[in-house]
């Protein structure tokens, strides 16, 4: 999969993802990241790519002419219009389903604003798709497409070293990934759940499917929905609901079914938050209508 990023600040993306795992699969060509720098496209003696908004108002707005030129000297090179993403708190709301879509295609364009936005023609000759990675307002796209690029990267074969890892996690089923452990056996006075020393690799598959219906019960109940349950973790979780134990986001992970937690911080019997999964946090809503 080649990634291809227009943006005025190309080492910002450039060494943000040629670290850790995209860096690697980048070494080993199952993904390339090519990042455009916008500012070659400007005909302006000084290499300017922004002017004052018309109609009057603060800040200022990326011209039309280098972004769509950017673009189409790539699609002629490619040979083809690739999708063409552009990063905005406007778009639709980026999730693992989104970057499932994506890490179908063989190429992705990622357009990266800064300032006040991009000259609105400049999105209707090129832009395909308009995605936000949540409800909160960045300087510029970077980040956001930095983040998009990570998620669907590690999607593409070849770029895990475990290929089960990807599909095992959160969200791959609607269901949060289960507690994890490792050495020690005995960290600080808590055991490991004595199941994963067991080498019982059934019973140690299904406890880990409880833990993680259990997490998302507590956590992100609104997944709970569309996950995919056995008859036999259908009556687990109804079981759970009837307990009703309430969210408390200071405990220890994997609560509910490891001794410890329970002899260090007690068991809660109220019910849960149904509110919290949907919960999106209180903020000041003009933000979100910046331009960007
Ligand atoms: N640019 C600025 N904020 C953003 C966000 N939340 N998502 C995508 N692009 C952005």
């Amino acid at each position: 999969m080649d990634f291809y990023i227009l943006t005025l600040f190309p080492e910002m993306v450039m060494n943000g993802l040629s670290a850790s795992i995209t860096g690697r699969a980048m070494e080993k060509g199952a993904i390339s990241v090519g990042a455009i720098d916008i500012r070659d496209y400007s005909h302006d003696k000084h290499h300017h790519v922004d002017d004052g908004p018309y109609g009057g108002g603060a800040g200022l707005v990326m011209q039309p002419g280098p972004v769509v030129e950017a673009y189409e000297a790539l699609s002629e090179r490619l040979g083809k219009r690739p999708r063409l993403i552009y990063m905005t708190p406007q778009g639709r709301v980026f999730d693992q389903k989104l970057a499932e879509e994506l890490s179908m295609e063989t190429e992705l364009v990622f357009l990266c604003g800064h300032y006040e936005g991009i000259d609105e023609r400049a999105l209707e000759l090129v832009c395909t798709d308009q995605v936000s990675i949540g409800d909160y307002v960045l300087t510029g796209g970077e980040l956001p497409a930095m983040v998009m690029i990570d998620c669907i990267a590690r999607l593409v074969p070849g770029v895990l070293h475990n290929e089960g890892s990807a599909e095992e996690e959160s969200f791959q089923d609607n269901l949060l990934e289960y507690p994890q452990y490792t050495r020690p056996e005995v960290f600080r006075g808590m055991e490991v759940p004595p199941i994963l020393l067991s080498g019982h690799h059934q019973k140690i598959h299904e406890w880990r499917r409880q833990q993680s219906i259990i997490r998302t019960l507590e956590r992100r109940p609104d997944l709970l929905e569309k996950a995919q349950l056995t008859k036999k973790e259908q009556a687990f979780l109804e079981e759970l609901r009837e307990k009703s134990l309430p969210y408390q986001p200071d405990r220890p992970q994997g609560y509910l079914a490891t001794d410890h937690a329970d002899q260090q911080h007690g068991g809660g019997t109220d019910g849960i938050d149904a509110e919290r999964g949907s919960e999106i946090p209180d903020g000041d809503g003009a933000q979100l209508q910046e331009p960007f």
